[in-house]
C-alpha cells in the first residue's frame, strides 16, 4: 500500500547575513514534525531553502565589492552548515537562484499575464534616486528617504500588477470554509481585518534593480521578490518542469510553518496566486511567534542582537539546543531567549530528569544483576500505574503533535520521566537488594525502569535525535523494538538485553560560572538595558530629566495589545475596588482583575469587547491571579472609562 504523504515547509530564508537562533527556531520545529511524521510511517517531504533575490542583497553585495551570486553563495553555505550541525533532516533545499526555479517562475508569471491576472500599469510613489527605492507617504521619515534621509521626489514607473483586489471575497470564504487554514486563530482574525480594510492590486515587478528573475517577455522588469519566493513551495516539487511527479505526489503542502510577520504573505498573496493559477491551496499556514532577545526585543541581524547557535551547540550539544527551542516556548507564542533559561532547562530537564533516570537505572542493573535483568520477576500494584502512564504516552504525544504543540508533547514525556524517577524512590531498590527473598521484585523494578526508558527513547527521537540512540545503546536494544508501533506496547525489552551504564547524557552545568562565560562569548545576551546604560550615560540622564522618556517603536511593539471579549465579570470578595473578568482573547480564556469596580457594574461589561494588554507578567491581586490588564482612560475628576472595542473580533491585535 502507498504510504500517506506529509509535506512540510519552512520559510525560505534571506541570505543577507549569517543565520541566527531565530532562523534555527522555525527549522528545528519543522524538523521535529518531519521526523515525528516519518516515525509514524508517513512519506514525508520536508523543504527548506533560501530566498536570494532582491535589492537588499544587491546592495550588500555592492558594498562588499562582489557579485550578488558570490555574496549569497557564501551565506547560503553558512545556512546549510548550520542545518547539518542542528541535525535537520530536510529532504530538499531550494535556492531561488536555482535554474529550474527561475524558469518555472518565468512561466508562472507569463501564465498569469496570459490569463489577465497580471496587467501592466503604473507604479507611483516617493522615489529616492541614490537608493533607487520607492517609498509610500507613511514610510517617509520627516518627508525624506527613511534609509539615507535624503530628498525624495514623486515618480512614476511602469510596472506589472497582480489583480489581488479580485480575491478579497474568495479569501474570506476560504478562511470560513477551511477554519484550520490559518493557525493559530488569533492570526486568522488579523487577516480577516486586513482584508476587510481593503485589498489593492499588488505590484509584482520592479525596474529599480536588476538582481531578480527577469520577466522573460519584458526583461527590463524583474519579478517581485515575494512572487518569486512564494512559488518555491511548488517549483521545488517540479511544478511546470519536465518532471512534475513530486508535485503531483506532495502538493498541496500539509503545512507551511512561517514566522508571524509573514503570515499575511502566505495567507493572502499566496492563496490568491494559487487561485489565479487554478491550483490547489496548502492545507494550513501556521504562524509561529518570535524568539525574543533576553530583554523582549526581536532578534534581528540589523539590530545586531542575535544569538549564535553554533556557539551554543559547541558548548551544550545540539540536542540541548533543540530541546530548549522546542520545550521552552509554546509554538505560536513569543518567548524570550536568555542564557539563564537555557542553562536551567538543560540542568533540570536533561541532566537531572532524563540523564539521571538513565544513569541510575543502568548503574543499578549493572550492580544488582551484572547487566542482564533476570526473567523471574514479581509484579506489584505500583507497577500498574507506571505501565498505564507509559503506554498511553504515545497517544498524548500524537495529539500534541497534530496540533503542532511540541512543548506539550515534551511536557507529557517529561511527566512520565518524573513519574519514573519517583517510582525509584518509592520502590527503594537499594533496600530490596539487601533481602535475598526480594530478588524477583528487584528484577521487576529494574525491568520497569528500562522498559519505560525504551519507550521514552522512541518518542524523543524526533526532538533529540542524537540522544535517543545513546539511550538505546546503553539499554542494549536493537531496531526490532524501536519502531513507532513498539512505542505503545509494554514488555518488548528483550530478556537477554545487555544493559550497560555509558557516558553521561547531559553533564550538569555550574550555573553561575557558565552564565559569566556565556555573557563573555555572546555579549549581546546581556540585557539591552544594561548595555545601553553602559554605552550612553549622558543621553540617558538627559532623557530622564525630561520626565517620561520617549520610546522607539520597538519598545511599543513589545506591548501585546489585543481585543478581548468579556465572557464573565464579578466582584472580587473582600476587595471593593476590584472586578474579576473571564476574557476570550481569541486564543483561549484568561482571567484578569481590574480596579474599576467604582465605575462599572459587571453587567455593564459582560458581552462587550475591550483592549487587553496580553503580555503583562501575571500578578496576584487579593488572591486572584490576573493575567493581563484592561485598558481604560483616566478622564480626570475621579472618572475612569474603559476603552471598548465592540464589533472587532476577539484576538485582533492592535498596533
Ligand atoms: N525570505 C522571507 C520568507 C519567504 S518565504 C516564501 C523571509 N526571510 S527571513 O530570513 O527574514 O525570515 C524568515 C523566517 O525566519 C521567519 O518567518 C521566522 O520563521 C524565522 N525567524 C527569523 N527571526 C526569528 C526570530 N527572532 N524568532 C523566530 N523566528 C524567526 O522573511
Amino acid at each position: 500500500m502507498e504510504k500517506k504523504t506529509f509535506y512540510i515547509t519552512t520559510p525560505i530564508y534571506y541570505p543577507s547575513g549569517q543565520p541566527h537562533i531565530g532562523h534555527s527556531y522555525c527549522t528545528v520545529a519543522s524538523d521535529a514534525i518531519a521526523r515525528y511524521k516519518r516515525l509514524q510511517g508517513y512519506d514525508v517531504m520536508f523543504l527548506t531553502g533560501t530566498d536570494e533575490h532582491g535589492q537588499k542583497i544587491e546592495t550588500n553585495a555592492k558594498k562588499e565589492g562582489v557579485t550578488p551570486k558570490a555574496y549569497v553563495d557564501k551565506i547560503v553555505a553558512g545556512f546549510q552548515d548550520l542545518w547539518k550541525l542542528l541535525d535537520i533532516s530536510n529532504d530538499r533545499f531550494i535556492r531561488t537562484t536555482d535554474d529550474f526555479h527561475e524558469k518555472a517562475v518565468q512561466k508562472i508569471f507569463r501564465a498569469l499575464y496570459d490569463k489577465g491576472e497580471i496587467y501592466k500599469g503604473k507604479y507611483e510613489g516617493w522615489y529616492c534616486t541614490p537608493c533607487e527605492a520607492f517609498w509610500t507617504e507613511t514610510q517617509l521619515k520627516d518627508g525624506k528617504c527613511p534609509d539615507c534621509e535624503r530628498e525624495v521626489k514623486w515618480a512614476e514607473e511602469e510596472a506589472y500588477f497582480f489583480r489581488l483586489s479580485n480575491y478579497a471575497d474568495k479569501l474570506l470564504k476560504l478562511y470560513e470554509e477551511q477554519p484550520g487554514f490559518i493557525q493559530p486563530d488569533s492570526r486568522k482574525n488579523e487577516m480577516i481585518q486586513f482584508i476587510k480594510s481593503g485589498l489593492n492590486d499588488l505590484c509584482v515587478s520592479r525596474t529599480s534593480f536588476t538582481w531578480g528573475i527577469p520577466v522573460d517577455f519584458d526583461p527590463k522588469h524583474v519579478v517581485y521578490v515575494w512572487l518569486d519566493a512564494l512559488t518555491n513551495y511548488i517549483t521545488a516539487m517540479g511544478y511546470d518542469s519536465g518532471d512534475d511527479s513530486d508535485y503531483r505526489k506532495y502538493w498541496p503542502a500539509d503545512v507551511h510553518f512561517v514566522g508571524k510577520e509573514i503570515v499575511r504573505f502566505h495567507t493572502v498573496i499566496w492563496p490568491a496566486i494559487l487561485m489565479a493559477l487554478d491550483l490547489p491551496l496548502p492545507k494550513q499556514v501556521y504562524g509561529h511567534g518570535w524568539l525574543l532577545f533576553g530583554d523582549g526585543s526581536k532578534m534581528s541581524k540589523s539590530k545586531g542582537n542575535v544569538v549564535d547557535p553554533v556557539i551554543l551547540c559547541d558548548r551544550y550539544g545540539v540536542d540541548a539546543i533543540r530541546y530548549f527551542l522546542l520545550r521552552e516556548i509554546p509554538f505560536g507564542a513569543d518567548g524570550n531567549f536568555t542564557n539563564e533559561a537555557l542553562i536551567n532547562r538543560i540542568n533540570s530537564d536533561l541532566a537531572n530528569d532524563l540523564g539521571n533516570l538513565l544513569s541510575r537505572s543502568t548503574a543499578m542493573v549493572g550492580k544488582y544483576f551484572g547487566g542482564v535483568i533476570p526473567a523471574e520477576q514479581e509484579h506489584a500494584a505500583i507497577d500498574d500505574e507506571l505501565e498505564a502512564a507509559v503506554i498511553s504516552l504515545r497517544e498524548k504525544c500524537d495529539s500534541a503533535i497534530d496540533a503542532y504543540q511540541f512543548s506539550n508533547a515534551l511536557m507529557e514525556i517529561w511527566k512520565v520521566i518524573a513519574r519514573t524517577n519517583k517510582y525509584i524512590d518509592e520502590t527503594t531498590p537499594w533496600i530490596l537488594d539487601k533481602d535475598e527473598t526480594k530478588k524477583a521484585r528487584l528484577a521487576a523494578v529494574m525491568y520497569h525502569l528500562c522498559e519505560t526508558l525504551r519507550i521514552v527513547s522512541i518518542l524523543i527521537t524526533p526532538f533529540l535525535p542524537n540522544t535517543s540512540p545513546k539511550i538505546q545503546e546503553q539499554l542494549g536494544l536493537t531496531e526490532s523494538v524501536l519502531g513507532y508501533e513498539h512505542a505503545a506496547t509494554w514488555g518488548l525489552l528483550p530478556a537477554d538485553a545487555v544493559i550497560r551504564k555509558g557516558e553521561t547524557l547531559f553533564p550538569r552545568i555550574d550555573v553561575e560560572k557558565e552564565i559569566e562565560a556565556l555573557n563573555e562569548l555572546i555579549p549581546n545576551t546581556v540585557p539591552a538595558a544594561e548595555q545601553e546604560s553602559a554605552k550612553e550615560p549622558e543621553k540617558k540622564s538627559a532623557e530622564a530629566s525630561e520626565g517620561i522618556a520617549k520610546i522607539g517603536i520597538e519598545d511599543f511593539m513589545k506591548v501585546e495589545l489585543v481585543v478581548a471579549k468579556v465572557l464573565h465579570c464579578e466582584p472580587v470578595k473582600r476587595a471593593k475596588k476590584l472586578l474579576k473578568f473571564t476574557l476570550d482573547d481569541g486564543a483561549g480564556e484568561r482571567t484578569v482583575v481590574s480596579g474599576i469596580a467604582k465605575w462599572y457594574q459587571p453587567e455593564d461589561l459582560i458581552g462587550h469587547s475591550i483592549i487587553l494588554v496580553k503580555n503583562l507578567k501575571p500578578a496576584v491581586l487579593c488572591g486572584v491571579e490576573s493575567q493581563g490588564m484592561i485598558l481604560s482612560a483616566d478622564c480626570g475628576e475621579d472618572s475612569v472609562r474603559v476603552l471598548f472595542a465592540d464589533g472587532i473580533p476577539a484576538g485582533s491585535s492592535i498596533h
